[in-house]
């Protein structure tokens, strides 16, 4: 449909018509089966659910195509129903969880990986996907960091920027892709506490510089939506914040898509003191520029009233309503309301799409220990064991449109590779302590110590008739995501008493960790011969990590989030300021900001992972120690394989601005280089560095770079190298 005639609808339609646009309402409405992902508030009248212009939460091409027959043949304009879902890292085939994107440091991948979801959500009749979801995210408490790709801005801006292209690709018309919505506006990630829907504090410096960033940068790739946040931003409801929404989103940003709410975030501005009643939420979302109410009712019952009474103008109506229905235009909805969907095939999981998952999963892994050579396996008895070594429970729980019964185990993948007599599998022990609180409900089963008892008598006897034990641990999958906040970072007890009870048969130990958020693992790193960081891998998770535990794949996946010592730590992230007194790394330390009982930093940085190959670093250099505003600089080094295999390295480049108007973070990632490497090969890495790359929110309040000194390092992990030093200077 050309303008003119896009206008010419929105002229001929009603107010009530108008504002239904603005409504989204649960696919529960339309099927009693659908997958409900928030807060159910009763049911919507039959008017709304004639007249509402976008739904959630259901998936099928048959389903979709019958539901889209009969809305659009009621609705007084046969305006197509537009259909959203979260498909957050997988449909039918699931990719590793998007904190396990993160690790792979491979927006390349990433690209690729939503390209490959949008087409399968898009064969089961989805018009858009609520992803990526680009909060940073320092604490581990908080359980949503498995829908992060990390605490880095700079890592979070290239993968969520890769996704938005991945999963629109070129044209949204194109049906192969979906359109995308970059979530949560803003700052959710920063929620106090790690507490889930928790308010937020922050100075505009903070803001800007790091928790707005991904967001921007991702806005820039022109996503098709973005959704607001459940937090305060500064005491005020994202939902409801002018400054956030119109200023940031739409003046700054030049966001000309539809802006949506999270689920019943409108009219969560009462219980946020922020409203007086479900009628002022509604307004006060309208006027922060909220364009669709994702099911909290507010509009569809007040919004017409508000537009009647003049205290919203018909013209901000308008506006609002012509932003739905070009995305539906956009995404060739008056053309063809069903996209080409073939109703009698819908998406299956297919050998490419497996394939794709089984790279990105051994490309996540992130080795953290490796002594005695334990990994890669030898050709001799392995003993699978534990609650997550022959389980298809391995996607997030986000991960609802794909079906377990597809997921490799990492039992199956070991039964693919070795011979029956060479493996053994034992469950070792339950999940979960009895009783433990998940987001999904209290964790119970019936004579929990008895079955644990019998569990761990089988387990010990595997144990001892293996050379080596794969103990395959971690946390639950319901106990990351949303609603998922915790207070405590270790294993569940009942599984490192099981690690204990294996350590005491003197096997060798390499221990898998299943898990959506950084964890404590110092004891469990020193109790293990290897430590392996698996995430939430997906479908083709026991593939994956096969691959990778028998040495087909070198493993290279780096840390995208720190992992503590203490869960006391948090919030813990490597791009830290200084303090007037920062603790020397080596002498006395008395009167230092630092811990009494615990080092300051992680007990596994950001950017650090091992290989089974050895990278050498030579000298780093750079092409000059001084750079203008107009001049680049460029800083290099060779990196070689000095071991035996060949293996990937991620090069990685941080920069400190040594003094400013305002204070500079001690480091800052900003570049980085996955470079295939064969024993022996060397390969010299370079980066630009650009005056751009410099900028930050001055005491001034504005984006810019400022003359000086500046340190940047060439190297493994944000925790190592040596500085270079180079200046910033007027030309
Ligand atoms: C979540 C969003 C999600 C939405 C729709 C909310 O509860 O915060 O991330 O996209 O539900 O399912």
């Amino acid at each position: 449909m050309d303008k003119k005639a896009l206008e010419a609808l929105l002229h001929d339609m009603s107010t009530e018509e108008k504002v239904m646009q603005l409504v989204q309402i649960p696919g529960s409405e339309y099927e009693a089966d659908a997958e409900i992902t928030g807060v159910e508030r009763g049911r919507a009248d039959e008017k709304v659910k004639r007249l509402a212009g976008s739904t959630l939460g259901i998936w099928g091409a048959q389903r979709l195509k019958n539901i889209q027959e009969r809305y659009m043949k009621e609705h007084p304009h046969h305006i197509p129903l537009m259909f959203m879902l979260d498909v957050i890292h997988g449909h039918k085939t699931v990719l590793p969880c998007p904190l396990g994107q993160g690790a792979a440091f491979d927006p390349e991948g990433a690209e690729k990986g939503a390209a490959m979801q949008a087409y399968e959500a898009a064969e089961d009749g989805v018009h858009v996907t609520f992803s990526p979801m680009s909060d940073l995210c320092r604490d581990a408490r908080w359980g949503r960091i498995m829908e992060s790709t990390g605490e880095d801005k700079y890592l979070n801006s290239l993968m969520a920027s890769a996704m938005v292209e991945g999963y629109q690709g070129g044209d949204l018309k194109d049906p192969r892709h979906m359109a995308a919505c970059v979530k949560h506006f803003a700052a959710y990630g920063a929620c106090e506490g790690g507490r889930d829907y928790n308010n937020t504090e922050l100075s505009e410096h903070t803001l800007r510089e790091h928790y707005l960033r991904a967001y921007g940068e991702a806005v820039k790739k022109k996503p098709a939506m973005v959704m607001t946040s459940f937090n305060t931003v500064n005491g005020i409801p994202a939902t409801g914040n002018t400054f956030l929404m119109k200023k940031i989103l739409r003046e700054e940003f030049g966001f000309q898509g539809v802006l949506i709410s999270d689920w019943g975030a409108v009219g969560e501005m009462v219980n946020h003191g922020y409203a007086e009643d479900k009628k002022d939420a509604a307004l006060k979302a309208m006027n922060a520029g909220v364009d669709i109410d994702m099911c909290s009712g507010c509009y569809s019952t007040y919004l017409e009233e508000l537009v009647k009474s003049g205290a919203v103008s018909e013209k901000m109506l308008d506006e609002a309503v012509y932003r739905v229905l070009s995305m539906k235009n956009d995404l060739g909805l008056f053309e063809d309301p069903f996209r080409g969907i073939d109703a009698e095939k819908g998406a299956t999981v297919t050998g490419e799409s497996r394939q794709l998952a089984r790279e990105t999963v051994a490309k996540s892994l992130v080795l953290l220990e490796n002594r005695n050579g334990a990994l890669p396996l030898r050709k001799e008895k392995n003993a699978f064991i534990g609650p997550y070594a022959n389980t298809k429970k391995l996607q997030s729980s986000w991960a609802f449109s794909g079906d377990d019964e597809n997921t490799v185990t990492v039992f199956e993948g070991a039964s693919e590779v070795y011979e029956p007599d060479d493996i053994r599998f034992s469950n070792g022990c339950t999940m979960l302590d009895q009783d433990t609180v998940t987001a999904r409900g209290k964790y119970h089963t019936d004579n929990w110590q008895e079955e644990n008892d019998r569990l761990l008598r089988e387990a010990v006897k595997t144990a001892e008739w293996a050379d080596t034990v794969i103990l395959c641990l971690g946390e639950d999958s319901t106990q990351s995501g949303e609603a998922a906040s915790k207070t405590c970072l270790k294993l569940p007890a009942v599984q490192l008493r099981l690690l204990h009870e294996i350590k005491k048969t003197g096997k060798r130990i390499v221990t898998l960790i299943f898990t959506g958020r950084p964890l404590e693992l110092k004891e469990v790193g020193d109790l293990s011969d290897a430590l392996l960081i698996c995430w939430l891998p997906g479908t083709e998770g026991g593939h994956g990590i096969m691959d990778v535990l028998t040495g087909k794949v070198s493993p290279s996946g780096r840390l995208p989030v720190s992992f503590p010592y203490t869960v006391g730590q948090e919030p813990l992230h490597y791009d830290i300021y200084s303090t007037g007194r920062p603790r020397p790394e080596s002498g006395p330390t008395e009167f230092t900001s630092r811990y009494l009982d615990c080092e300051n930093g992680a007990l596994y940085p950001f950017g650090y992972g091992l290989s089974y190959t050895s990278f050498e670093y030579g000298k780093p250099e750079l092409s000059a120690e001084k750079m203008t505003y107009e001049e680049n600089i460029t800083a290099s080094v060779k990196v070689r394989n000095t071991g035996k295999v060949p293996g990937d390295a991620t090069v990685q480049m941080y920069i400190r601005d040594l003094s400013g108007s305002r204070i500079r973070p001690v480091r800052e990632l900003a570049g980085f280089k996955r470079i295939s490497l064969n024993p022996g090969e060397e390969e010299e890495v370079s980066f630009v560095i650009k005056e751009e790359m410099l900028r930050f929110w001055t005491a001034d309040g504005k984006w810019e770079s400022e003359p000086g000194k500046f340190h940047v390092w060439l190297c493994d992990s944000s925790i190592d190298g040596e500085a270079l030093e180079f200046r910033l200077e007027k030309s």
